[in-house]
C-alpha cells in the first residue's frame, strides 16, 4: 500500500507547520490549505511558498466557501487539522465543524485528525471555567466526527515543550527564570513534556497505521514523564545555577485567577489541572495506544537536550 496523500488545514500554524514538515520528510504527497483570507500577511504567504519549494502542493480553500473545502478534501486520503486553540493567540476550534461537514460530503477520507494535540478532552468533563471551553469544544468536534462515521485518530500530545519546558513551566514567560522559580504545590506531580517536532513525527506515523484507527493515541514517552522539580533540576544542572524555589499552594494558585483577563484565566485553569491534579498522568495508558511504544524507531527528544538551547 502506498503512502496516503495528506492535507494539512492550518498548516502555517504553530504545530501545523511542523506537521507539514514531518509529512514531507516522511515522503507523503502533502497538500496545504491556502486561505484567501491571508490577505497581506506576507509571512504566512512566504511560509506557504517555502512549503511549496519543499514539495508541498498548495490548495486554495476557505472556511467561508464550503465547496472549496469539499474540493480540497477530495484530493487526499487523510486530513489533519491544526486549527487554532490557544486563547492568548487565537481560538477557532468550532470552525472545524465545517471541515467535518466537508469530509462527510466528500466521502473519500480514510482518516481525519482534528485539532487536538493537548490533553484528552474526554477526561476533562469536570474542568474549571472558563478554561473548560477548550475541552468542551474539542468534544463537540469529536462527536460530530463520530456521528458522521468519519474514521479518526485523536492525538493527545500533552505539554508542548515550547510552552512548558523552556520556561520551567512558569506562566507568562517562555524563557527560563533567572533567580526565582514558582513551584506548583510540592512540585512532585508527574507531567508529560514533548518536543513539538516529535509530536509532528508521531502524528504522521499514525495516519496510515491500522492500529490507530478510531483510537485516541497518547504521546507519553517514558523519559519525558517528569515532575516540575525534575525539570527544574535538569535546568539547574545545565545552567550551573541554583534557583530559589517558591512553592504556591493550590488555594493561592486558584485565587490568582481573579482579576486576570479571559486568556489568563484559561491558562491558570489548564495549569491547575496539569500541575496540581495531575490530569496528564492520573490514568493508565496501554502500550497499544502510546506513541513511543507504537513507534520505537522515533528517537524522541529528552528534555535535558531540549533545554540546552536556552543556555
Ligand atoms: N499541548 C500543548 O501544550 C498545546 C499548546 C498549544 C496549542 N495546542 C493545541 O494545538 C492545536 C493547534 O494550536 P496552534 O497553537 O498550533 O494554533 P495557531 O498556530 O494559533 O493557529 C493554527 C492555524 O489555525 C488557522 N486559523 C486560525 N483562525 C482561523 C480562521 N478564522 N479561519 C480559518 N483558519 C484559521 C490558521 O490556519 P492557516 O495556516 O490556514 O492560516 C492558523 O495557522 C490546538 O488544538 C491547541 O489546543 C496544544
Amino acid at each position: 500500500m502506498g503512502k496516503s496523500k495528506i492535507l494539512v488545514v492550518g498548516g502555517t500554524g504553530y504545530i501545523g507547520r511542523r506537521i507539514v514538515k514531518a509529512s514531507l520528510a516522511a515522503g507523503h504527497e502533502t497538500y496545504v490549505l491556502q486561505r484567501p483570507e491571508l490577505g497581506l500577511d506576507v509571512d504566512k504567504l512566504q511560509m506557504l511558498l517555502s512549503f511549496k519549494k519543499q514539495g508541498a502542493r498548495l490548495v486554495e480553500g476557505s472556511f467561508n466557501d464550503q465547496q472549496s473545502l469539499v474540493d480540497a478534501v477530495k484530493k487526499v486520503d487523510v486530513v489533519i487539522c491544526t486549527m487554532s486553540g490557544v486563547h492568548f493567540r487565537s481560538h477557532n476550534l468550532l470552525l472545524q465543524l465545517k471541515l467535518v461537514d466537508a469530509i462527510k460530503e466528500a466521502g473519500n477520507v480514510k482518516r481525519f485528525l482534528p485539532s487536538e494535540f493537548g490533553m484528552d478532552p474526554s477526561r476533562m468533563g469536570n474542568a474549571l471555567e472558563p478554561g473548560r471551553v477548550t475541552f468542551d469544544e474539542k468534544v463537540v468536534v469529536r462527536k460530530a466526527i463520530e456521528a458522521a462515521n468519519i474514521p479518526f485518530t485523536y492525538l493527545v500530545a500533552n505539554c508542548f515543550a515550547g510552552y512548558f519546558v523552556g520556561n520551567l513551566s512558569q506562566l507568562e514567560r517562555l524563557t527560563p527564570p533567572k533567580d526565582k522559580v514558582f513551584v506548583y504545590g510540592d512540585g512532585n506531580v508527574k507531567v508529560v513534556y514533548n518536543d513539538e517536532d516529535d509530536i509532528a513525527r508521531y502524528t504522521i506515523k499514525a495516519v496510515d497505521d491500522p492500529r490507530t484507527l478510531n483510537k485516541t493515541i497518547y504521546v507519553r514517552p517514558e523519559d519525558n514523564i517528569l515532575t516540575q522539580n525534575q525539570l527544574i533540576q535538569k535546568w539547574e544542572k545545565i545552567s550551573g545555577k541554583k534557583l530559589e524555589k517558591i512553592s504556591i499552594s493550590e488555594q493561592d494558585f486558584l485565587a490568582s485567577m481573579k482579576g486576570l483577563d479571559f486568556a489568563g484565566q484559561v491558562g491558570v485553569g489548564h495549569f491547575y489541572h496539569i500541575f496540581y491534579e495531575g490530569c496528564l498522568t492520573n490514568f493508565q495508558v496501554g502500550e497499544e495506544i502510546e506513541a513511543s511504544k507504537l513507534y520505537p524507531e522515533v528517537e524522541y527528544t529528552r528534555m535535558d537536550n531540549y533545554l540546552k538551547i536556552y543556555v
